[in-house]
């Protein structure tokens, strides 16, 4: 049994110990009193203790279920609390491998959750689509620096030295606990609707829904972003991109559902600083965390 459920069933023992150690005596009283001749202010004064008795004892039991309730909340909150540092270490650890700032993991996370809400996303496979985004390329820390960081276009070899990112995250989330609920994204980010990405050619709706909306976001924040080799492109032609490759790179159904949202996507957090895209992001796993 987990230690909190311990501890709520032994004071739950308790209060009912002390319920019934009241309940003796009073019932003893109210025998008594039915028992004597001066029947009437007996009873009354029976009657009278036994209602003191069950409203001291209901107070008891109120207050004491109400502080271990406050207790379990608190504790609920703090695991959810060590769940998202947890995750945003991660997810900083490995964003600091290839550049120096976490804001793209804090944007694509946030893109990921909106396209995911728009599309009737909810509970357990919210919360594995947020974990994906953040911790996408996880695999990244087993990548040498000499092809992670080389400035020139990798060779052939180094690019599939490169790929192997993708099983190498997949080993590290798995069994990690919660985080694990990241695969889908973390394993299949770089599939393509017409199963020419990699690593498994995996294609269409055998693409998990979270990888495929987590595509959407990725290269749109890429597109929109500032990078040492290109300006940010205008969210106009981002999307006329995303249309040139929705049924072969994208889900079609999901480009079109970005489409109805990207004018507000990109006015919210692409030009927001890491700070304000981790508060965006922040705001979006607590409300998908706490339900
Ligand atoms: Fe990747």
């Amino acid at each position: 049994m987990h230690p909190v459920h311990r501890r709520i069933t032994l004071r739950i023992a308790g209060v009912s110990l002390l319920v019934a150690a009241l309940s003796g005596p009073v019932a003893w009283l109210v025998v008594q009193a039915q028992a004597g001749n001066s029947v009437s202010s007996s009873a009354l004064s029976a009657a009278l203790m036994v209602v003191l008795a069950v409203f001291v004892c209901g107070a008891v039991l109120y207050l004491s279920l109400t502080r271990l309730n406050l207790a379990n909340e608190r504790k609920a909150q703090d695991v959810l609390e060590s769940h998202i540092s947890m995750m945003e270490a991660l997810g900083r650890a490995i964003a600091k491998r290839d550049s120096d700032s976490g804001a793209h993991n804090y944007r694509v996370a946030w893109i990921s959750a909106t396209l995911g809400e728009a599309v009737g996303l909810s509970g357990s496979r919210m919360q594995e689509l947020i974990a994906g985004s953040f911790l996408h390329d996880a695999g990244k820390i087993g990548i040498p620096d000499a092809i992670l960081l080389k400035p020139g276009m990798l060779t052939r070899e180094e690019m599939d030295v490169m790929r192997t990112h993708v099983a190498l995250g997949e080993e590290i989330v798995t069994g990690a606990g919660w985080l694990e609920g990241g695969k889908d994204v973390v394993a299949n980010h770089h599939e393509k609707w017409d199963g020419s990405g990699y690593p498994r050619q995996l294609s269409g709706a055998a693409i998990p829904q979270a990888a495929r909306i987590f595509a959407i976001a990725d290269v749109f924040d890429a597109l929109c972003s500032r990078r040492p080799f290109k300006e940010p492109f205008p969210v106009e032609l981002v999307m006329e991109i995303l249309h040139q490759s929705s049924g072969t790179h994208f889900d079609p159904h999901l480009v079109l559902e970005f489409t109805r949202l990207s004018k507000s996507i990109h006015a919210t957090i692409m030009n927001a600083t890491e700070d304000e895209a981790r508060a965006l992001m922040e705001t979006m796993v607590r409300k998908h965390f706490s339900t």
